[in-house]
């Protein structure tokens, strides 16, 4: 066991972090159709700055990126121009955020892509299930495969990215290779069925996002770059064979870049757990662990070693202060599912923080 509680500071690379409760990415679907956030989420984010970092919800780097009705862009400098109002929003109430970078592959459909363009992938194959669009629900389309040149090409849109990111005000970058989105499409056997160097062995399908960590890194520094995987989550209609030796390959094959931080979300139950991922990664950065997680399983892992910090989801879209509430023991709100994508203010801005903000902070204090 160590001294450290949920409230000690931790440093992940570049980024200084007052406490070891960060802010799970979460989609929210509050932008407007061309991707652009407004006041509304500077005020939702400010709202929550006493977390020890946020990560935004997913911003598609590129439009082929889009996966989804209304959710927020980082694809060119009007994009940059909208986030830049949320940063200085938050940065103003004392708080870090980092962008992450969410390209959905197969995962999208032609109505939310540029001239109705197939979604793109690392092989044609279609996803069961369908997407949510403004003409209603539309059952998911074979995607196209990307040439070797092309994926190079969306690696490099994932560094302009991160670098608009920067000029935005954004702290840092985390890469989502969770979730079935593109990145985890190309290391998982069922969704990767390519034969020439991103595809094959686990080598092979962990080099698409090796690449574009390495190019995100050579962008803004790999001491302000994250990555977020979710091995064994079926979300997505995505599967691998052997996420233990798929993951296992790409933790090793990361660990000499020295990133900033992982995030670690796995399924409940999958045999690559908290503690084999952790140990896998020893060295490569700071470890953030999430999923589930309440405030005292939170502390155990934060004493034990377990963690560096941990990633609250749920708990922090009606609970803006909820380190605060932890620090003081207050009781927790519960989130309605049905405000999660809705669009509007309801259910997004109007969770009440219990203590005006400069009372918050004598309370951590205490
Ligand atoms: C409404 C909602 C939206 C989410 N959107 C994203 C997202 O954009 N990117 C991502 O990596 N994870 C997303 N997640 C997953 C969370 O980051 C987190 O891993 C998950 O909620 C488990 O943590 P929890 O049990 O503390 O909620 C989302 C979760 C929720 C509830």
């Amino acid at each position: 066991m160590t001294s450290l509680t949920l409230f000690s500071p931790l440093a992940a690379g570049r980024l200084q972090l007052p406490n070891r409760i960060v802010m799970a990415p979460m989609t929210r679907s509050r932008a407007d159709d061309d991707g652009l956030v407004g006041p509304l989420t500077a005020q939702y984010y400010a709202q929550r700055a006493g977390a020890g970092l946020m990560i935004t919800e997913g911003l598609f780097p590129d439009p082929m990126g889009k996966g989804y009705v209304r959710t927020p862009g980082l694809a060119d400098a009007r994009h940059v121009q909208a986030w830049r109002g949320v940063t200085q929003a938050v940065h103003a109430a004392g708080g870090r955020i980092v962008a992450q970078l969410m390209h959905a592959g197969r995962i999208s459909d032609p109505l939310l892509l540029p001239g109705g363009a197939t979604p793109v992938a690392p092989s044609p194959v279609r996803p069961h299930g369908s997407t949510y669009t403004d003409s209603g629900s539309r059952p998911h389309v074979t995607p196209r495969a990307l040439s070797t040149a092309e994926v190079r090409a969306v690696v490099e849109q994932f560094a302009a990215a991160a670098r608009r990111a920067i000029a935005a005000g954004f702290d840092g970058v985390e890469l989502h290779a969770g979730s079935g989105y593109l990145p985890m499409q190309f290391l998982s056997t069922g969704t990767n069925q390519r034969v020439d160097a991103y595809g094959g062995s686990a080598t092979k399908r962990a080099r698409f996002v090796v690449e574009t960590l390495e190019a995100i890194a050579a962008a803004i520094g790999a001491d302000r770059t994250g990555l977020k995987v979710t091995p064994g989550k079926p979300f997505n209609d995505i599967g691998d064979d052997d996420p233990v030796a798929t993951y296992g390959t790409l933790l090793a094959a990361l660990r000499p870049l020295r990133i900033a931080f992982l995030e670690m979300a796995p399924e409940p139950g999958s045999a690559f757990t908290h503690e084999l991922a952790h140990r896998l990664f020893d060295g490569g950065g700071a470890y953030f662990a999430g999923v589930g997680f309440d405030q005292r399983r939170g502390a155990e892992f934060t004493a034990s070693g377990c963690a560096d910090a941990i990633v609250y989801g749920q708990p922090f879209i009606a609970n803006p202060d909820l380190p605060q509430r932890f620090a003081t023991g207050a009781p927790l709100a519960q989130a309605d599912p049905a405000t999660f994508y809705a669009g509007g203010a309801r259910g997004y801005v109007d969770y009440p923080a219990l203590m005006p903000a400069r009372r918050h902070e004598a309370a951590v204090a205490a």
